[in-house]
């Protein structure tokens, strides 16, 4: 099923969150691979209950519906795929090298430049419908003070407008690709090597976080595993596994 990723597109110039917009979309009648975009986000939603700031006309901000038979453990594998299909979209059009902050931040140089918020609802233990919202900083020319340690676009990293559009129809196929395999495969083995070969985190100490930002346990960050999961080395040589329910810091900040 080749070329089903955002063939079909709902488009406004301005909405509260993409992904909220779509799961309004899939109580309705909406396909698989529906994509829905827009210029301005006024309610952007980021991981843990952040705000996902979507000034007007600079970024790319978009939701892609899919409905697939997939157990529902197996979901967050999807939000891996999309990182390292966004990653390698952004290497294709721009010549820009981006890293991956497991399991689903893109950084240049320490920067973020594109975060995804996967959502999915469930119904006796299927899937109804998985939401990927990918939110990135495309032509932002400045961010406010308090982003700037943080924070990049691909406008910064390379002094040149990039084409949204062009960028959008690149990042779809390449995700689209890659589900094809997952689907077939049921795990992530066959992207485990070029995920882990952009992924930031190892080989460095990282603090591994629970939901309420507690710490949970300390270490060597490995690669992830076929499940996507990322291993971690603690200092007594245990490995631990940790799934996409905690989150990383490395001990200097961000990464
Ligand atoms: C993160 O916290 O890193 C995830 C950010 C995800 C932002 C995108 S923008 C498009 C989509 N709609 C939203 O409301 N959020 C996601």
């Amino acid at each position: 099923m080749a070329n089903t990723f955002g063939k079909k597109r709902y488009y406004r110039e301005e909405m509260d969150s993409t992904n909220t917009e779509a799961k309004r979309q899939a109580v309705g009648e909406a396909f698989h691979g529906l994509l829905v975009h827009t210029d301005h986000q006024t309610m952007g939603k980021g991981r843990q209950g952040r705000s996902w700031s979507s000034p007007k006309g600079t970024g790319i901000f978009m939701s892609l519906l899919l409905k697939p038979e997939l157990a529902p453990q197996k979901a967050s594998m999807l939000t891996l795929i999309a990182a390292l299909s966004v990653a390698d979209a952004i290497r294709e059009m721009t010549g820009l090298f981006v890293d991956i902050k497991w399991p689903n931040d893109l950084v240049i140089k320490g920067r973020k430049v594109c975060g995804i918020l996967t959502e999915m609802s469930t119904e006796k233990d299927a899937i109804r419908y998985v939401i990927i919202g990918i939110g990135m900083n495309v032509n932002t020319k400045e961010f406010p003070v308090e982003l700037q340690q943080t924070a990049t676009s691909l406008y910064i990293e390379r002094n040149v407008f990039t084409d949204r559009n062009a960028l959008i129809d690149c990042i779809m196929l390449k995700l689209e690709e890659r589900y094809d395999t997952f689907i077939k495969t049921g795990d992530l083995e066959f992207m485990q090597e070029d995920y882990n070969n952009r992924l930031i985190n190892c080989g460095r100490w990282v603090r591994v976080l629970g939901r309420d930002a507690t710490l949970l346990l300390e270490g060597v960050a490995g690669g992830i595993n076929k499940k996507g999961e990322l291993l971690v080395e603690t200092d007594d040589g245990r490995i631990e596994v940790c799934s996409g329910e905690v989150s990383v810091r490395g001990i200097y900040g961000y990464v």
